[in-house]
C-alpha cells in the first residue's frame, strides 16, 4: 500500500449513479479542502456488458481496484435483464472482498430513540444464501443452496476479532440461528469459536437471529461487534443503521485479502432527489473517513469526521433527510468551513 511519505495515494473512485456524482463531487471538494493526501482515479461502469466480467463492471474498473488496492464508491442502479451480474456482486466476488463492516455510531445532536449507540457490523460477504444457487427442481418447486465453507467463516471471524483487537473494543457477538440450520450455521458458529479461543481478552457471546432483532431494538448498547453470516448481516445492518438514523449516514467498508478495500456509502441512488441538489453526502463522505483510517492517514480523517459531525450537530445546516432545508452544496461549504 502507498503511503503518504511516498506522496499522494491514489485511490479509485466510483461516483456511481443516480446522487452518486454529487455526493462524490463533494466528498472531493471536501478532501481537498482537508488536504487529504489522495489522488482520485475516478472510473466509471461501463454502459454495455463486458464479456471478460459477464458484468456492466469492466475488467478495467477491477483492474484499477487492484493496482490501488483502496477505493470508494458511490451507489449504482444494477440494470434489470438476464444474462449478466450485479454490479454490486461482481465488485464483491471479483476482488474477494470477503468482511463488510459497517460502524452505527450516534451522531451527537442528531436525535433517535437512543442516544449513545457505538457498535460495528461484519458480514460475510461471498457466500451463504448469496451464492447465486438457485434452481427449479420441478414446476412449483425451486431450491436456493445455502453455502458456508470453514475458509470463508474462518477469514470473516479472523477480521472480526482482529478488527475488535485494533480498536479497543472489548466484545464480539455471533450472530446464528445454528437451532435450526444445525450443519450451515453450526458449521459457522464452531470457525467462530475456535478463532474466539485465540483471543482471550475479548468477550465472546452467541446470540440467535431473531433474539438479536428483539435485543436490538430493545437494548441496542449491550452490542460492541458483530460477526455473522451474509444474509442475516444484510438486514441487521440495516437495522442498525436505522437506529444512528437512517441509511444517509452509514459508512461502510468492503474489505479483501492483504489490505485491500472498497468503502462506500450503503444507501442507494435515491432516484428521487437526484440532481436536485438535496442528497445528504454524509454516509460517503464518512465511508470516505474510514478509506483514510484504513490508510493509516489518521489525522484528515479526524479532521473530517469532527466537521461533518459538528456541522450535523450545529442543528443549522441540515440536509432535508435530517429535518432541514439545507442543499447538499451548501451542506458541503458548511462541513468545510468547520474543518480545522
Ligand atoms: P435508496 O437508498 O436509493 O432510497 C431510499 C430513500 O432514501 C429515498 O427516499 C431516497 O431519497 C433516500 N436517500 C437515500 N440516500 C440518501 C441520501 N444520501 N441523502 C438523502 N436521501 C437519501 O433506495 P432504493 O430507492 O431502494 O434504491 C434505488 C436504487 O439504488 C436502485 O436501483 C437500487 O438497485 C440501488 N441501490 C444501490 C446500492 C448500492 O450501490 N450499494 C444499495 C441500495 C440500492
Amino acid at each position: 500500500m502507498a503511503s503518504t511519505s511516498d506522496g499522494p495515494i491514489t485511490a479509485t473512485l466510483f461516483p456511481g449513479d443516480g446522487i452518486g456524482p454529487e455526493i462524490s463531487d463533494a466528498v472531493q471538494e471536501i478532501f481537498r479542502a482537508a488536504q487529504a493526501p489522495i489522488e482520485w482515479d475516478v472510473q466509471y461502469i461501463g454502459k454495455e456488458v463486458d464479456p471478460r466480467t459477464n458484468s456492466f463492471v469492466t475488467r478495467e474498473n477491477l483492474d484499477s481496484v487492484l493496482k490501488n488496492r483502496i477505493g470508494l464508491k458511490g451507489p449504482m442502479t444494477t440494470p434489470i435483464g438476464k444474462g449478466f451480474r450485479s454490479l454490486n456482486l461482481t465488485l464483491r466476488k471479483e476482488l474477494q472482498l470477503y468482511a463488510n463492516v459497517r460502524p452505527c455510531k450516534s451522531i451527537p445532536g442528531y436525535k433517535t430513540r437512543y442516544d449513545d449507540i457505538d457498535l460495528v457490523t461484519i458480514r460475510e460477504n461471498t457466500e451463504g444464501e448469496y451464492s447465486g444457487l438457485e434452481h427449479e427442481v420441478v414446476p412449483g418447486v425451486v431450491e436456493s443452496l445455502k453455502v458456508i465453507t470453514h475458509v470463508a467463516s474462518t477469514r470473516v471471524a479472523e477480521f472480526a476479532f482482529d478488527f475488535a483487537q485494533k480498536n479497543n473494543r472489548k466484545k464480539v457477538t455471533a450472530v446464528h440461528k445454528a437451532n435450526i440450520m444445525k450443519l450451515t450455521d453450526g458449521a459457522f458458529l464452531r470457525c467462530v469459536r475456535k478463532v474466539a479461543e485465540r483471543y482471550p481478552d475479548i468477550q465472546y457471546e452467541e446470540m440467535i437471529v431473531d433474539n438479536t432483532c428483539m435485543q436490538l431494538v430493545t437494548r441496542p448498547k449491550q452490542f460492541d461487534v458483530m460477526c455473522m453470516p451474509n444474509l442475516y448481516g444484510d438486514i441487521i445492518s440495516d437495522l442498525c443503521a436505522g437506529l444512528i438514523g437512517g441509511l444517509g449516514l452509514t459508512p461502510s467498508g468492503n474489505i479483501g485479502a492483504n489490505g485491500l478495500a472498497l468503502m462506500e456509502a450503503v444507501h442507494g441512488t435515491a432516484p428521487d432527489i437526484a440532481g436536485k441538489d438535496m442528497a445528504n453526502p454524509t454516509a460517503m463522505l464518512l465511508s470516505g473517513v474510514m478509506m483514510l483510517r484504513h490508510l493509516r492517514v489518521t489525522d484528515v480523517a479526524d479532521n473530517i469526521e469532527q466537521a461533518v459531525l459538528s456541522t450535523i450537530a450545529g442543528g443549522k445546516y441540515l440536509t432535508r433527510d435530517l429535518g432541514g432545508k439545507t442543499g447538499t452544496q451548501e451542506f458541503t461549504q458548511a462541513i468545510i468551513g468547520n474543518l480545522k
